[in-house]
């Protein structure tokens, strides 16, 4: 069962677990991927309520979010699992099937293909309405160097802002 909420009532719990980590999910031919985000936000844009992902263009959710531009933001409420978030924040759903190997129990959406997540109940469904990958030019350096430097993991590594339109949200129960 989905309790619908109203999003302001949540603002606060939002920002707060997405600094801990929640899940970002995306469903591309057939295939049903969740990865950790620290990054996200929460806002009003063209007269409607917005959350913006921050996903880097080596990720596996990056493709299936060019290949189906919906999505669930899944937040947890109280304590689930370390796990969960460790592999989806660590594993590509290009090796592995990370919601069989967490036992995962998903809910259909409402309003997207994307289903929401039981044991994550807080959920946003989204539709993207804008994408855009950002500059590096307009990155100030600080950010640059930490995020992006040379010589590591992550260099050229940008982000693409993917800014999903809320179309539903409710805790799933
Ligand atoms: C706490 C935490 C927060 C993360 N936040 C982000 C994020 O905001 N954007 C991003 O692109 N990757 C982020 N990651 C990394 C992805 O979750 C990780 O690379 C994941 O394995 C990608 O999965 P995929 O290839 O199935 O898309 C984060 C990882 C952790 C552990």
């Amino acid at each position: 069962m989905k309790r619908k909420i109203e999003i302001a009532d949540y603002a606060g719990k939002i920002m707060t677990e997405t600094g801990k980590g929640i899940l970002l999910t995306t469903k591309a031919n057939g295939q049903v991927n969740s990865m950790t985000i620290g990054w996200g936000f929460l806002g009003i844009q063209w007269a409607k309520p917005i959350f913006v992902v921050l996903v880097r263009q080596s990720r596996h959710t990056k493709k299936m979010l060019d290949e189906n531009p919906e999505f669930t933001v899944n937040i947890p409420l109280g304590a689930i699992d370390p796990n969960i978030l460790g592999v989806c924040g660590t594993k590509s759903g290009r090796d592995l099937d990370k919601i069989a190997a967490l036992g995962l129990t998903l809910e259909e959406g409402e309003t997207v293909s994307v289903p929401a997540i039981k044991e994550l109940p807080l959920t946003l469904e989204c539709k993207v309405i804008y994408k855009q990958d950002q500059d590096p030019a307009a990155i100030a350096p600080e950010n640059d160097t930490r995020f992006y430097a040379k010589g590591t993991a992550n260099e050229g590594d940008y982000h693409t802002a993917y800014y999903g339109q809320i179309t539903a949200a409710y805790i799933v129960e």
